[in-house]
């Protein structure tokens, strides 16, 4: 099942607020309910977020009666923390002057390319897994949702959690709830058990804890923008969870495509970190757990520094930082003295 796709003239996505109990589909037709569904996380996930922002601007190009500037403009205004959204627009937009058709074509190959390297990652993934660990069975911890559900097939991080499982290299996965909206609770263990895959669910505070007792030997997090340092934006969370890797001695590894790479941002200090509504903070699913009236301050990612960051995998490349390695390749000489 595809998170996303596009299907007789109208984008159709699972509707990911009302999982694990209903699974809906909802078939949009306008960039205004797209964007109110990119900003309500019907449709989420950076992989995901690309194809989305792409194929709203196929349904824009579609209505020539509207404002195509327009709904480009807010269609890449819908969140601002991952790279692969303003992207998705910005390729399908650039189409634009060769006609709806081709926006649209457009649009298409920015899924084709996500789903291809939503596999590639997982397979790249679980060969450093085996590199970094040898035969000891892996028990991985991850963090927010990273599945198919996040990228349109397969997944990032979890890419290499469903590979570990089906190379008989898993032990079992242990997956953080993920507050406030339980992307890890409410979506990645719906995915994991539709695979088969053993898991158990933890508080996020408790995956600090169980990595200085031995729980995981490795950890595998996607990411929503990855700066050219190697600093990575993901999900609030993901820099503790780094932390505590570091003092465990645990591997922590972050699985993205190249689409999440953003060498136009030097490091992380730099990457617009989404502030979500407060009053999420103050409930669990509709339900307030605070005092009416409480502040609270909802910062839905965080960035984790490079230096905590074992490796980047990605559909191409395994970048080891912690060996020195650097995403952005910079060849200066190369150009200037050819080899003889
Ligand atoms: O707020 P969300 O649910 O869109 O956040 C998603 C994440 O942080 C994911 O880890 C990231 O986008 C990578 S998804 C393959």
């Amino acid at each position: 099942v595809r998170t996303i796709d596009w299907v007789d003239g109208a984008i159709e996505m699972i509707d990911q607020t009302r999982l694990p109990d209903d699974v809906v589909t909802l078939r949009i037709t306008d960039v205004p309910t797209l964007v109110d569904a990119i900003r309500r996380l019907a449709v989420r996930g950076a992989p995901a977020l690309g194809v989305a922002g792409a194929l709203g601007v196929a349904l824009a190009a579609s209505d020539l009666r509207d404002d195509f500037e327009h709904h480009v403009r807010a269609l890449r205004a819908a969140r601002p923390t991952a790279v692969n959204l303003a992207r998705g627009v910005d390729r399908a937009a650039a189409r634009a002057g060769d006609g709806p058709a081709a926006v649209l074509a457009e649009a298409l190959r920015v899924r084709d390319e996500e789903i291809a390297a939503s596999w590639a990652m997982g397979r790249r993934g679980a060969d450093l897994a085996d590199e970094l660990l040898g035969a000891r069975p892996v028990v991985a911890m991850t963090v927010c949702n990273t599945g198919g559900l996040a990228a349109v097939e397969r997944g990032t991080a979890l890419a290499v959690v469903t590979e570990l499982h089906e190379r008989r290299r898993l032990s079992s996965a242990l997956a953080m709830e993920t507050r406030p909206l339980l992307q890890g609770a409410r979506l990645t263990t719906w995915e994991l058990a539709r695979a088969g895959v053993p898991h158990r669910l933890i508080v996020d505070s408790a995956g600090p804890f169980l990595l200085s007792r031995g729980a995981a030997n490795l950890v595998v997090a996607g990411a929503d923008r990855i700066a050219a340092n190697g600093d990575t934006a993901n999900k609030i969370g993901t820099f503790s969870l780094a932390l505590a890797a570091r003092y465990a001695g645990v591997p922590f590894v972050i699985v993205a495509p190249e689409s999440t790479v953003d060498l136009g941002t030097a490091s992380g200090a730099d990457i617009a970190i989404e502030d979500r509504d407060d009053q999420e903070v103050c409930s669990v699913r509709g339900v307030r757990t605070a005092p009416a009236g409480t502040a609270a301050i909802n910062p839905a990612f965080d960035v984790t520094p490079a230096e905590l960051i074992t490796a980047v995998v990605t559909e191409r490349r395994v970048v080891r930082l912690d060996r020195g390695e650097r995403l952005a390749v910079s060849r200066p000489h190369a150009e200037a003295s050819p080899r003889r």
